[in-house]
């Protein structure tokens, strides 16, 4: 099946996007990527060597403006890499009818903060779940078809919030805490891997009607991932074992700040936790075969 000759991207300023613009584009595809930023503020912050800007025409818009529907017209693929709560909504309003078949992201988040006593971790999984119900239900209504990428923790092209946050306190402190032992297991994807997994999604019959967890290519544990981490700054390991209570007083401390505001100390308890997903329906149905784990602790250029 070919991809879909043109594809609006929502979110499109976000570390999958980075990636996936292109992709679309040498796909053949017609693309059009919406982004409450405007162009040149993307640009900015995905460094001057960056290929997406040049491969899609850019809106800016806000999906939460119902106003504003200035994105929503003649395509037929939407992939949304914002919210997965937007997505109900804007299907149910029937501002994007061209549309006949999207790609949505949840997070395996939804399973492993199910069981967080934190209100805005409680907050994000009821979300997630709705979202997906949401989606099924809307896209079912109007006869959409419809896939959901779970993705595990997200890095690769050095604008996320976890592996650059690890690398930020290592050149900084030149030291990291670690509660217990880091023994709980990771899986982190590379945001190329989920790119191309949209591309190949889009070309596979198999995944209309149907959500995927997608990790990483690699299990290792949080000690190793920090590890990894440390060789990627240059900088000798120097891991400090720490009560998990210290750790949450520096994430709640951190909370206070706006840029960390979703820090919290369910965060320190879940380093122990194992966060692991298999991807073997992925590959069966498109191909998904992600790489290992090589961490990016750079912005771009
Ligand atoms: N980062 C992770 O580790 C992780 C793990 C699992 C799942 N996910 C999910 O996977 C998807 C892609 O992740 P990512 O890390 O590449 O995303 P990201 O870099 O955090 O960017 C998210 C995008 O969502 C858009 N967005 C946020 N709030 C919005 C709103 N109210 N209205 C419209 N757009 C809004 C932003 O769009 P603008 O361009 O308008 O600013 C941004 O480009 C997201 O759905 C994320 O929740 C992420």
């Amino acid at each position: 099946m070919p991809v879909p000759a043109s594809v609006v991207v929502t979110g499109a300023a976000s570390q999958v996007g980075f990636f996936l613009l292109q992709r679309l584009a040498e796909a053949g595809c017609r693309v059009v990527a919406v982004s409450r930023r405007p162009q040149a503020q993307a640009v900015a912050s995905f460094g001057e060597r960056w290929p997406g800007g040049g491969a899609a025409r850019w809106i800016q818009a806000d999906l939460e403006q119902p106003a504003d529907d200035s994105w929503t017209g003649g395509y037929e693929c939407w992939i949304h890499l914002g919210p997965l709560r937007l997505v109900p909504a804007l299907l149910e309003s029937g501002r994007a009818s061209s549309i006949r078949r999207v790609i949505a992201f949840g997070s395996t988040s939804r399973f492993t903060k199910a069981r967080s006593t934190h209100p805005r971790e409680q907050r994000l999984v009821a979300d997630l779940e709705a979202g997906e119900a949401g989606l099924a239900r809307s896209c079912a209504a109007a006869g959409i078809g419809w896939t959901l990428f779970r993705p595990t923790l997200i890095q690769g092209a050095g604008l996320d919030r976890n592996v650059m946050v690890i690398a930020a306190a290592i050149r900084r402190f030149r030291l990291f805490p670690l509660v217990g032992d880091g023994t709980g297991l990771r899986q982190p994807v590379h945001a190329d891997e989920l790119a191309a997994a949209c591309v190949s999604a889009l070309a596979s019959p198999a995944s209309e009607g149907r959500a995927y967890n997608l990790s990483g290519g690699e299990v290792l544990s949080y000690r190793e991932m920090v590890l990894r981490i440390f060789r990627a700054v240059g900088r000798p390991p120097r891991l400090v074992p720490v009560p998990v209570a210290a750790v949450g007083l520096a994430l709640w401390c951190l909370s206070r700040l706006p840029r960390y505001r979703d820090f919290n100390i369910e965060m320190a308890r879940r380093m122990a936790e194992d966060m692991v997903f298999d991807h073997g329906d992925a590959l069966r149905d498109f191909g998904y075969r992600p790489r290992s784990f090589e961490p990016v602790v750079e912005r771009p250029a």
